[in-house]
């Protein structure tokens, strides 16, 4: 007989006297290739002290839109198992890992997660608290030295406009809380009057939503803006087909998960850029905190492959480069 499957709960965050609250304070990390550029983050000295010196740059077009993911060594970025699907279970949990996500949600003016990743950790609230409780005042003070309100906006993804209000990130009231959607959408969802905290801005499309209109609907406070683009696949590839991703946050966990009649996705998922628009990042930053590696590649507009320098990219079918 089939055992049961586990019960499904949010396993983003620890649990009081859950071992993976244990280590909030994890020895530094050790910075083997450092070629970021931007100001430095006024880190306070308990996050400092892990991470180093961290620079973030200022967007050329408007805000900074950085995308922040976690990888198997092979490329699976959710095991998609019941009650075992988020980030945390593609790096063990591990507190560098948590405490990088930490530090860019406590930089962020928004963080924007797609309705599939929101159904995979329905009790979660995307705040840098949440993350790494024990350092909560930690990122309070960041926030704070950067001139930013005490919680950023959590921005929502979804085509269908099927969420269930009830879970706490909308019912709370602890972050405000913009859902993005079609019309069709819209309409699914309803009044939102009785949710204070929840606003919902409707954009043009009928089965996706453009990352542009995301960025646009989320109104951040333009070039010194930061958003953070968390996921899931479906989402990160919108930002990635529309060439609106900045840079990316890469955590390669020393972890092989394995494929089988599951599918299990990679990075990103519905879309396809190579060979005919292929997409290449440049790698500046490298950390590495055990057998973690904690990547950053910056995306620009025209990227071209490694060594080459003027070769002509074919043309998008939207007729961008
Ligand atoms: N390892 C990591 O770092 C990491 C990070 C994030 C997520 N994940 C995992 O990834 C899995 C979820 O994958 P996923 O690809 O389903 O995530 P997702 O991109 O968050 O969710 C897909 C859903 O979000 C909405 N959506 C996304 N992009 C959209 C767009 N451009 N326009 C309109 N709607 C859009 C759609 O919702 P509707 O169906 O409502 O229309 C779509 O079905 C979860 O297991 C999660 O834990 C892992």
């Amino acid at each position: 007989m089939r055992s049961p499957p586990p019960p499904r709960r949010d396993r983003t965050v620890p649990e009081p006297g859950d071992r993976r609250s244990v280590a909030a304070r994890p020895a530094p990390l050790e910075n083997l290739y450092d070629h970021t550029a931007g100001p430095d983050l006024p880190l306070p000295r308990a996050l400092a002290r892990t991470y180093g010196p961290f620079r973030l740059p200022r967007g050329v077009r408007g805000p900074y839109v950085v995308g922040n993911f976690a990888s198997t060594l092979d490329g699976v970025v959710s095991l998609q198992s019941p009650g075992a699907s988020s980030g945390g279970e593609i790096t063990g949990f591990d507190p560098r890992d948590r405490l990088l996500m930490g530090i860019l949600r406590a930089a962020a003016d928004a963080v924007v997660v797609g309705a599939g990743t929101l159904r995979a950790v329905p009790r979660h609230v995307w705040t840098a608290g949440h993350v790494v409780p024990s350092l909560a005042k930690e990122f309070a003070t960041l926030r704070r030295r950067l001139g930013k309100p005490p919680t950023p906006w959590n921005v929502v993804v979804t085509a269908s406009g099927r969420l269930d209000l009830r879970l706490p990130l909308f019912t709370r009231g602890e972050v405000p809380v913009r859902i993005v959607t079609t019309s069709a959408g819209a309409r699914r969802l309803g009044e939102v009057r009785d949710l204070p905290s929840v606003e919902v801005t409707t954009v043009p499309g009928r089965r996706s939503v453009r990352a542009v209109d995301v960025l646009r609907a989320i109104r951040t406070p333009g070039r010194g803006g930061v958003v953070l683009v968390e996921g899931g696949p479906h989402l990160i590839g919108s930002f990635f087909a529309e060439r609106r991703l900045d840079e990316l946050f890469l955590t390669l966990a020393p972890q092989v998960a394995g494929r089988d009649r599951i599918t299990r996705p990679g990075l990103v998922a519905g879309h396809s850029f190579a060979p005919e628009h292929p997409l290449w990042g440049s790698l500046v930053g490298v950390r590495r905190g055990g057998s973690l590696l904690f990547l950053r590649f910056t995306f620009a507009a025209s990227p071209r492959p490694p060594g080459t320098s003027r070769r002509r990219l074919p043309r998008r079918p939207d007729g961008r480069r």
